[in-house]
């Protein structure tokens, strides 16, 4: 089966050009002006822009978290994300001390296999590097495809991993050639501030922020790149919100230091306000590390287009707001952490960052799809236009508007950080290994055309390209 899309504007992290663009099966096969092929399906896609189907690197689908589980599992929130622009996701895999990692794995498995309707993999979280946990890594790699870890430095008692298993964990990276994620909060002091807090009756949504200051982040965050210096390891900071996080990763990197960092939407758009909202309300606005001052946005967008950051994550971890949220209405620590993001992350991208001429149409590619796919073992299968790519492609109007809110989202979530917000540019068509999965608004795939990726090892002559092109 073959699809001929005609007269689209074809954006990779590099190029913008005129051309016509040739599937056969799952790949590109040809692009080209004048391209001819019997019998194709043809698509028009003319006044679009053909972008690589995003991959989004921080997804929490189907995830056990704050006492609830996630509204969106592998089906919603994988049909979302494809609503969205997003063709690739890599889902955090949580493993339980002294379980085993493969238990965790096949856990996942079960969770998203036959259900998911893009292509997917997953990340590995270590929250404790003992003997046996390490000695369980070099299979992980060779058989699950799994090439990067995750080590979370807050969340005390629940997820949090001390110095000894960070460090550990980017020794054994370094040896097994793959990339160490973190989560970079001091989850100690935020322990200590949260119970201050709540000894002092400060119950409300907007106490959640007051007790996760820039500096628990700033300070994890220096933290984590000194322990990568010393080990001589590769690092990637998750979620980074504020400039003293960002300044942390410059340093380092300037230093010589191997580390990535990832932002996302919300941290680029909403701001601490937003957590003092009226009714509750608010609640809608905790994630972790928490939303700032606006005076970061623009210190964010800056490290975006100067390379300081390389990524957009979603981040999606949603939750509804009635019998999820209100689970913290008398405490602030009990309203579960996150919010849904996966359906708009291409979007805000797109109407706050190139609409409002704050990067440039290559970088979003770049930032949305093709450093993720580099980092993380995907590219030149996904992340990019080219022939024999696989053919997961957006066709996109940058002159149509929509507003956004959760009576149309497809996310299964009860409302959106974004209500009635009206953005610029609006997905048309989706392709997904060469099949039509999203037209005219509507969903034409199925559960379980989404497959599990295993991922190639951290690449050093694709980081290197990163580098060279963007500090
Ligand atoms: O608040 C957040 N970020 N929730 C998802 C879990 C995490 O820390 O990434
Ligand atoms: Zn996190
Ligand atoms: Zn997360």
């Amino acid at each position: 089966m073959s699809t001929l899309i005609q007269n689209g504007i074809i954006v990779t992290a590099s190029d913008t050009f005129e051309a016509d663009l040739l599937v056969q099966g799952e790949q590109i096969v040809a692009i080209g002006t004048g391209l001819h092929e019997d019998g194709a399906e043809i698509i028009n896609a003319e006044g679009c822009y053909i972008f690589p189907g995003g991959v989004d690197p921080h997804t929490h689908l189907d995830m056990p978290f704050g006492g609830t589980v996630t509204a969106d599992d592998f089906e919603s929130g994988t049909i979302a994300a494809a609503f969205g622009g997003t063709t690739t996701i890599i889902d955090f895999c949580l493993t339980e001390k002294k379980k085993p990692i493969k238990d965790a794995i096949q856990t996942w498995h079960e969770k998203s296999k036959g259900r998911a309707a893009i292509d997917y993999s997953f990340h590995l979280m270590i929250g404790e590097a003992t003997e046996e946990v390490l000695a369980q890594l070099p299979s992980v790699i060779n058989e699950e495809g799994i090439s990067s870890f995750k080590v979370f430095m807050a969340y005390k008692n629940v997820f949090q991993a001390d110095d000894a298993t960070l460090f550990h964990t980017l020794k054994k990276a370094k040896e097994l050639g793959v990339l160490v994620m973190v989560h970079a909060e001091n989850g100690d002091v935020i322990d200590y501030l949260t119970k201050e807090a709540l000894a002092n009756g400060q119950t409300e949504p907007i106490y959640h922020a007051l007790t996760r200051p820039v500096e628990v982040e700033g300070e994890a965050t220096g933290r984590a790149c000194q322990l990568t210096a010393l080990a001589d390891s590769q690092l990637y900071v998750v979620h980074v919100s504020c400039e003293e996080a960002v300044r942390k990763i410059e340093e380092a990197r300037r230093a010589g230091a191997d580390i990535w960092g990832e932002t996302c939407p919300q941290y680029l758009t909403l701001d601490i306000d937003d957590l003092r909202k009226p009714e509750f309300e608010g609640a809608k606005y905790v994630w972790s590390p928490p939303l700032r001052e606006k005076s970061h946005q623009d210190v964010l967008w800056n490290a975006l287009r100067t390379g300081a950051l390389q990524t957009i994550g979603s981040d999606q971890c949603s939750f509804h707001f009635k019998g999820q949220k209100t689970l913290g209405v008398e405490d602030f620590t009990k309203i579960p952490n996150g919010g849904p993001m996966i359906e708009d992350r291409m979007s805000i991208l797109y109407s706050e960052g190139v609409a409002e001429e704050r990067i440039t149409l290559n970088q979003f590619v770049d930032v949305t799809s093709t450093r993720a796919s580099k980092l993380f073992g995907l590219y030149p299968k996904k992340g990019t236009i080219a022939i024999g790519s696989d053919a997961d492609l957006v066709i996109f109007d940058p002159f149509a508007v929509r507003t956004i809110s959760s009576d149309t989202h497809h996310m299964k979530v009860d409302y959106s950080a974004f209500e009635g917000k009206q953005v610029k540019g609006v997905v048309r068509t989706v392709l997904s290994k060469g099949k039509v999965i999203i037209q005219d608004q509507a969903y034409k795939g199925n559960a379980g055309d989404g497959q599990y990726i295993k991922r190639a090892k951290y690449n050093e002559q694709l980081r290197n390209q990163i580098y060279v092109e963007h500090v």
